[in-house]
């Protein structure tokens, strides 16, 4: 018996490698996404008048498959408003991460390698913010890397996870002031390459949603949305919001629209596989 014990350790350190990289059976495997932008991202469906409705259509209901990462920087199973919480003094409702999940487990499955699939949220976006505030070493950059870091750890506690992409919905803010627009390429490039950076994935898949329309009718919209697009970094891809309906406050997505995002975001995703 005495003899056992230094071998027994030593073949759990052989063989843990092996099992986390092809996910351990009856473990999970987290598939991680970050949520990032303006209020869009976070969501405002049904929550356009001061309260949130509370209506929650099934593309965007509870499942034991998706997590979202709290505000304590735990998994927990993901609900609506899933940005509660992060996007703090707003009041929040549905945006397109839940339906964006539901579509990439529907086309994904729900096993890979003896594992179970799982979802991870990190929801990270905080109403009405410029690209500035989102620049390495402000608060909501620090927050973002900070939270996503702390997803991976978590995951690798339960089976072991993987960074797939940073979901990117932000620019309304920026048309307001023709320097902003005009150096809005710029920033954005700044920020893939300085994410990827600071999480070690220099090839992280960046989904960056095209603004429909600018805040506070700001004149530099054509601006924005041509320096988005002009973004030639690798593995960065493009899905734009324009057409999709808006709410009654002409300041948001309505529910349904985010539902169409999520779908957007989602086939976008899969394409990538
Ligand atoms: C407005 O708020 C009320 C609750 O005060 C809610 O019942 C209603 O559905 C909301 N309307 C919209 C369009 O969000
Ligand atoms: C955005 O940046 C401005 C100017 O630096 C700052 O005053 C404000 O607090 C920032 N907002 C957030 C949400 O970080
Ligand atoms: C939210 O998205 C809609 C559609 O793209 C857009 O019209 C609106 O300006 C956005 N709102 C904000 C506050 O960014």
């Amino acid at each position: 018996m005495a003899m056992l014990q230094p071998v027994l350790p030593f073949l759990l350190l052989l063989l843990l490698p092996a099992a986390s990289a092809s996910g351990r059976p009856g473990g999970r495997r987290t598939m991680v996404f970050i949520l990032a932008g303006q209020s869009n991202m976070s969501g405002r469906g049904g929550a356009t008048n001061g309260t949130w409705d509370g209506v929650v259509p099934s593309e965007c209901a509870p499942s034991p498959r998706i997590l979202r990462l709290s505000p304590a920087l735990r998994w927990e199973e993901a609900r609506e408003p899933l940005h509660d919480g992060i996007d703090v003094g707003n009041t929040v409702g549905i945006g397109p991460g839940m339906p964006f999940a539901h579509a990439v487990l529907a086309a994904c499955g729900s096993k890979a390698g003896g594992a179970d699939v799982h979802l991870g949220l990190v929801p990270c976006a905080q109403g009405g913010t410029p690209i500035a505030n989102w620049s390495r070493g402000t608060e909501l950059y620090d927050r973002m890397v900070t939270r996503a870091r702390a997803a991976l750890a978590e995951s690798s506690a339960t089976g072991g996870g993987e960074l797939a992409a940073l979901l990117w919905y932000q620019g309304e803010a920026d048309t307001m002031r023709r320097d902003d627009a005009e150096r809005y390429q710029g920033r954005m490039e700044a920020l893939v390459r300085d994410v990827r950076c600071d999480l070690g994935q220099p090839d992280l898949l960046v989904i960056q949603v095209g603004i429909a329309t600018a805040q506070y009718n700001g004149k530099f919209l054509d601006r924005v949305r041509e320096a988005q697009k002009a973004v030639r970094l690798p593995n960065v891809k493009y899905v734009d919001a324009m057409g999709l309906p808006i709410a009654s406050d002409h300041t948001h997505l309505t529910t349904q629209a985010q539902i169409q995002l999520g779908n957007m975001l989602g086939k976008s995703y899969i394409e990538t596989l």
